[in-house]
């Protein structure tokens, strides 16, 4: 199943605690192409080619390479995750969800931090469109914690602020999410419809870097978590091909 199969804003299939049991686990785990420029992205998307099926275009990249680094990704037969983290006033992010439905990447990300009145004119400016992106509302950035979030003004945890912005997100029509793994079981008992796509995921040992709430691929799928985000656990490995092959062989003990 891909998000694209989805009507945009209908509510997708149930998933239960163990994630999407029928998937196979390359189709649980998008690769953060996290690079400067197309040509150290592409030679990663080489080396995993045939092993992985998803990749994720962020800021970094999606800035230096633009709109073409997608459109050779679909032409390859990839799904994309297109990870704009779209946050501005509604009429803006509506316009910019137009912009890029063309490129027929199969997610999209907005900040649901945006509000309701922005995240429902994400979800209006979607649903016309012909196979729109699944859109995903961020929660809380898996690089924060209680205190970074207490600097922002929000007292809340970063779950309990999480969960809030989650079920903002869902209000507006908007039925993917991404969280932390920390939270993801959470989520899933309170929405249990929700596609959970969850970065901060490390593998035992491995460094954890800037980010703050962080889990094991197999305890996040545990949690309900449906894809994983995997960035520099796979791109900064002296061997990224047998990184990816640990975190595939991982998720299948989940299956
Ligand atoms: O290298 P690492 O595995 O930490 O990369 C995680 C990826 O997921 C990055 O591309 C980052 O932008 C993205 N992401 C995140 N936390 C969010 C949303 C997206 O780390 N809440």
């Amino acid at each position: 199943m891909t998000p694209s199969e989805h009507a945009p804003q209908e509510a997708p299939a149930r998933h239960d605690a163990q994630g999407d049991s029928a998937a196979k686990p390359a189709d649980k785990l998008i690769v953060a192409l996290d690079f400067p420029d197309a040509r150290r992205a592409l030679a990663l998307v080489d080396r995993l080619e045939g092993r992985c099926r998803w990749f994720k275009v962020g800021l970094e990249l999606y800035l230096a390479a633009g709109n073409s680094i997608v459109e050779t990704l679909k032409k390859r037969g990839f799904s994309v995750f297109l990870d704009l983290k779209l946050h501005d006033i509604p009429n803006t992010v509506a316009g910019a969800v137009r912009s890029v439905a063309g490129l027929q990447a199969d997610m999209l990300t907005v900040h649901a931090s945006g509000g309701p009145a922005m995240l429902t004119a994400a979800a209006e400016a979607a649903a016309g469109i012909e196979k729109a992106p699944q859109l995903l509302a961020v929660t809380v950035l898996t690089s924060m914690d209680a205190a970074q979030l207490a600097a922002t003004g929000i007292s809340s945890s970063p779950a309990e602020q999480a969960l809030r912005l989650a079920e903002v997100a869902r209000a507006a029509g908007i039925h993917g999410l991404v969280c932390s793994p920390e939270e993801a079981a959470q989520m899933r008992r309170v929405l249990p419809d929700s596609i959970l796509v969850t970065p901060g995921i490390r593998p035992a040992g491995a460094t954890v870097g800037d980010q703050k709430r962080v889990a094991t691929p197999a305890s996040a799928l545990t949690a309900g978590a449906n894809y994983l985000v995997v960035g520099r656990p796979i791109t900064q490995a002296e061997n990224p091909l047998f990184a990816a092959e640990a975190i595939l062989s991982e998720i299948t003990t989940v299956h």
